[in-house]
């Protein structure tokens, strides 16, 4: 439960990427600027800062949310997934490993919010026709690689899932 000090701060708990964190924020705090900056979780990328580009997609409760968007007090009590929990170098997510193999990033600015995007998506339609990845993209903005390899690689990816 969230409470407001005399300063005004409010202090919020939640799970960021598996681990309990506590901290006072402001009330106009947003979520994107609590995650990269107290949380260090610099895989949210932040572009337009109003809901446009995409590129500061994470998962708050299971939901592909636009961090730009919600204030970090929403966020109390919650759980919230970045990019980080997809998987590392030598453990990657099948998402990541058909994004490096179809060569779907270029300078990757974009490429968090949108993985999270698609594991989001696959979990509820494991198997998207090319146009249901053409229409998640629509929420997403790219300025480097024509969005067809990264069509490609969901749809690659979420074959491999269901293998
Ligand atoms: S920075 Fe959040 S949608 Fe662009
Ligand atoms: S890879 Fe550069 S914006 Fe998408």
């Amino acid at each position: 439960m969230s409470y407001c000090s005399k300063d005004g701060r409010t202090t919020i708990s939640l799970e960021v990427d598996g681990k309990r964190v506590k901290a006072a924020v402001s009330p106009r705090l947003l979520l994107s600027d609590f995650l990269r900056g107290p949380c260090a979780a610099k895989g949210v990328h932040v572009g337009c800062e109003h809901g446009v580009c995409g590129a500061c997609t994470v998962r708050v409760d299971g939901q592909a949310v636009r961090a730009c968007l919600m204030l970090a007090i929403q966020t109390d009590g919650s759980r919230v997934e970045t990019v980080k929990v997809l998987g590392i170098a030598d453990a990657m997510h099948p998402l990541q490993e058909r994004f490096q193999a179809r060569h779907a990033l270029q300078c990757g600015f974009c490429t968090p919010g949108i993985l999270i995007s698609a594991q989001t998506y696959l979990r509820e339609h494991p198997a998207p026709t090319r146009r249901d990845i053409e229409e998640l993209l629509s929420g997403h903005l790219c300025r480097c690689t024509g969005y067809t390899p990264i069509v490609d690689a969901i749809l690659d990816a979420a074959e491999l899932e269901r293998r």
